[in-house]
């Protein structure tokens, strides 16, 4: 229960973030005002040694985005949940995890939509996790 209340503060957060970057600037190379809140491979704060298994991996083909977080999964650590947001701010999509799924998720964008995609991933002990990709 705890996981999951801090899972919802911790987006909640990300979601407001994510909100105020209107102009589409490159957030992830710029999150320095959100430490210890939003990790990126770009700045890993304290999780340094576990970006690799933690920043979501962003494939895009077409309008197909597809998120995976190399993450091992059992039931005392996992990947919780996905997101995928445009850079107005318009959410995707998200999909949970359970410990049994394996942390990869699909999206369609939008008909010939082009710019700033924001992945989010969060891990029940390392937190969130966000990577920034263009499409
Ligand atoms: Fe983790």
């Amino acid at each position: 229960m705890t996981d999951r209340r801090s899972f919802l503060k911790t987006s909640a957060v990300a979601v407001s973030v994510l909100a105020l970057t209107q102009s589409g600037s490159a957030f992830a190379s710029d999150n320095e005002g959100y430490k210890g809140i939003v990790y990126t491979k770009e700045n890993p704060g304290q999780w340094a040694k576990k970006v690799g298994s933690h920043a979501p991996v962003v494939t895009v083909k077409g309008s197909e985005v597809t998120v995976e977080t190399k993450h091992p999964m059992s039931e005392a650590h996992y990947i919780v949940r996905h997101t995928l947001v445009l850079a107005d701010g318009t959410v995707i999509g998200g999909k949970t995890f359970t410990p049994k799924d394996k942390p990869v998720s699909t999206y369609t964008l939008p008909a010939g939509y082009k710019g700033d995609l924001y992945a989010t991933s969060f891990c029940n002990l390392h937190d969130f996790w966000l990577t920034e990709v263009k499409a």
